[in-house]
């Protein structure tokens, strides 16, 4: 038998194009649906084998996070040896490229990646349904980020199911430099959607996507932006750039998205948003 020497994962970033919230539920979470799609960019993450865990954390946004035992990464790695009785450590490199606490999955994205790794790493041949189930343990966006497909999410994001044809569109992620804490944005809810949308009808372009997307809304956005007012500058922002089709905030903020007609849009509008503010991340990617 061979040993795997290093498996490299990626954990790309995962936009909520919607998010409609329902009731708060006994346990304290609250029911949700949401369009989930993934991006080309993320952070990315290797594993190698060693005795005990140990995380390094490089890249942009290392200096935001510490390789504490509380890391997301660590739980995930501690709840999968603990599910497959594993002894086996890991060294572990997180490149991250994405801003923490942020609504773009980051932190869950680079859960699920550790949980793909990993297993990969050990040769579990779990079924991501299994990986499903841990991530559940770990956070709401966990499960969605194991398969990193498009999907409508549901539940307080544990029940996911894939789509297919959702079109591929040129976005811009902008992210302020706030920090939002995703249970201080619920906590500040008021105005709910409610949940009961069906599944998005057959769609063909970026613009047919972004005419139904315009029947929907991120009911976190009004609370998100009560905490880090910016983020409506940064909605409006990205809304006044040529070629925009639609601008809103992912998850619990603070990253925004606009969608843009073409790539030559997403390039321009993201060099436009960079020169306004030199402290803002961001950039012009593609959904997957
Ligand atoms: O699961 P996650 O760690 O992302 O959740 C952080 C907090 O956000 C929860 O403790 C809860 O207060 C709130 N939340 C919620 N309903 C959800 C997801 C999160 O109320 N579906």
């Amino acid at each position: 038998m061979t040993t795997v020497l290093r498996v490299d994962v990626q954990a790309p970033a995962k936009v909520n194009l919607f998010l409609h919230v329902g009731d708060r539920r006994p346990d304290g979470f609250h029911d949700l649906q949401s369009l989930v799609v993934f991006t080309r960019t993320g952070d990315e993450l290797s594993f190698s084998p060693s005795e005990g865990f140990k995380l390094d954390i490089e890249g942009p946004f290392a200096n935001a996070l510490t390789s504490d035992p509380d890391n997301l990464v660590l739980k995930a790695a501690r709840a999968l040896a603990a599910h497959a009785g594993m002894q086996d450590g890991a060294h572990i490199v997180l490149t991250k490229n994405l801003p923490v606490a942020s609504g773009i999955g980051g932190g869950s994205a680079d859960a699920a990646a550790a949980l793909r790794g990993l297993a990969k790493l050990w040769k579990l041949n779990l079924p991501h349904d299994v990986l499903h189930k841990i991530g559940e343990t770990l956070g709401s966006d966990v499960p969605v980020c194991v398969e990193s497909n498009s999907a409508w999410m549901e539940g307080r994001g544990e029940n996911v199911t894939e789509l297919s044809g959702i079109p591929k569109v040129p976005i811009v992620l902008v992210n302020p430099g706030v920090a939002v804490s995703t249970g201080k944005v619920f906590a500040a809810l008021k105005e709910r959607r409610g949940v009961g949308l069906p599944r998005p009808p057959k769609m063909q372009n970026a613009a047919d996507l972004a005419t139904y997307l315009k029947t929907t809304g991120n009911d976190l956005e009004a609370p998100a932006r009560g905490i880090a007012p910016i983020i409506g500058e940064v909605l409006d922002a990205l809304a006044a750039q040529p070629g925009a089709l639609l601008s809103r905030m992912s998850g619990s903020g603070a990253t925004c998205f606009g969608m843009f007609e073409n790539t030559s849009a997403a390039q321009n509008a993201s060099t436009a948003m960079r020169a306004r503010q030199r402290s803002w991340w961001v950039v012009a990617t593609t959904t997957d």
